[in-house]
């Protein structure tokens, strides 16, 4: 083993469990390939997620529900080469669950076995606990995920802030105590108001980590090109800019084109 590797703790889903009990917060962060990956997770990430939004940063699309199950397995095996620390967390995509629990668990074996991932995650309550027993039977961790769940989005019909209502949000709680009874090691919320994930988080000894769910939870996830400030379109109240990577890569572009319209690039001492 090498010295760098002896520095680090690996993180499992028992080191999110005491990080909860003495009150640390969890880092989590999507990422989709080898090289961001490896970026993220030396830079002490807790937990990588290979989120099906990559159908909207990586495919371009503009919902989560056409990225398959094969194509998510391609973007979670090119990040587990290259972390050595962030637990990875790959999101099942729409249509490899749903159908039942035989089907919820043959995708999930999938996942594990093709691309060495260390846990799962998926959207929905009661509808989907008989597939989460399933897949706890055979040993994979399931992180939960409420709240607004993209894959419903024509459902729901807008992305706007979900279990504003007494009624939503009293099956919000009832579903999350579901997960966590299940055996979900942890348990992602999507933008809810910042009271009600309070609420849950408190109501639970399995960490809660918030997106646009508020800073009463026990970790915080985000998109990554959302929060390198990539796609500029997208500005949820709830983002917060890290960088401005749209402007320093357009920067960046820009000058080389122009390097090579001027034929200042390669100079004498970038040449053979
Ligand atoms: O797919 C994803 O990136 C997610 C996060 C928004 C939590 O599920």
């Amino acid at each position: 083993m090498s010295i760098r590797k002896k520095e680090f703790k690996k993180i499992t889903t028992h080191v999110l469990l005491e990080m909860k009990q003495k009150g640390e917060r969890i880092s989590m962060l999507t990422a989709y390939d080898f090289s961001i990956a490896k970026l993220v997770d030396q830079a002490g990430m807790d937990v990588i997620l290979v989120g099906d939004s990559a159908s909207n940063v990586m495919a371009g699309h503009e919902t989560t529900l056409p990225i398959t199950l094969d194509q998510m397995i391609y973007h979670a095996s090119s990040v587990v080469r290259g972390i050595d620390r962030a637990l990875v967390v790959v999101d099942l995509p729409f249509g490899s669950y749903q159908g039942n629990s035989k089907e919820a668990l043959a995708s999930t074996i999938r996942i594990m076995k093709e691309s060495g991932a260390h846990a799962v995650k998926m959207e929905g309550g009661e509808e989907i606990i008989e597939s989460i027993k399933r897949i706890l039977t055979a040993g994979v961790p399931v992180m939960g995920h409420l709240g607004l769940t993209p894959q419903s989005i024509y459902k729901f019909g807008t992305y706007a802030v979900r279990a504003t209502e007494d009624e939503e949000a009293e099956k919000l709680i009832h579903d999350s105590k579901l997960l966590e009874e299940a055996g979900c090691f942890a348990l992602v919320l999507e933008k809810i108001p910042s009271k009600l994930a309070k609420r849950v988080a408190e109501n639970l000894t399995i960490p809660v980590i918030g997106i646009g769910a508020g800073p009463h939870v026990d970790g915080q996830v985000l998109v990554i090109h959302d929060m390198l400030g990539i796609n500029t379109e997208f500005k949820p109240r709830f983002l917060r800019k890290y960088a401005d990577l749209h402007g320093i890569i357009t920067s960046a572009v820009r000058h080389y084109v122009a390097d090579v319209k001027s034929r200042d690039f390669p100079n004498e001492k970038e040449q053979y």
